[in-house]
């Protein structure tokens, strides 16, 4: 599995924590910020993540800025993308479990270092149930994106 990463300034630090640790297990493309800029934006590093998703280039990604929810908003604007702000371990799994969720969104300024850690390998671990009712929702879902509703 190959992941991608980004973030803001307001995420960077925690970002760069999670580069050196995800690398041990995981092909890891990190889309920036490469370095820490205090007047950066979310929008110039989360739209490359998610454009990544969507084009196959990774199969799940991390956006992190100060609170998550800019970089949220960013990644779900890029058709494909089905990402969510989570700051705890249950819906880090349960939304790729039944939702497909595929690039999970995170406050570094929310949740500490290692929570974050935590939330993060509940998602990167978690697989689609593929089961009925899900692929149903999912159906809606796409069907919602493509205009079709
Ligand atoms: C940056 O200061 C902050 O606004 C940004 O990281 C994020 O929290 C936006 O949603």
């Amino acid at each position: 599995m190959t992941i991608g990463i980004a973030s803001d300034h307001g995420g960077y630090e925690l970002k760069e924590k999670l580069v050196k640790l995800l690398k041990e297990d995981y092909q890891l493309n990190d889309y920036g910020a490469h370095h820490l800029n205090p007047n950066d934006d979310y929008p110039d590093y989360v739209l490359p993540l998610a454009k990544a998703l969507a084009s196959g280039e990774i199969d799940r990604g991390i956006a992190i800025c100060g609170s998550g929810v800019g970089a949220c908003m960013v990644a779900n604007k890029i058709k494909g993308v089905r990402a969510a702000l989570i700051n705890e371990t249950y819906s880090a799994h349960q939304g790729v479990e039944h939702d497909d969720m595929n690039i999970i969104c995170i406050g570094a300024r929310v949740v500490g270092d290692i929570y974050a850690q935590e939330i993060i390998r509940a998602f990167l671990k978690a697989s689609y149930s593929g089961e009925e009712r899900h692929e149903r929702r999912l159906r809606k879902l796409k069907q919602i994106e493509q205009g079709n509703s």
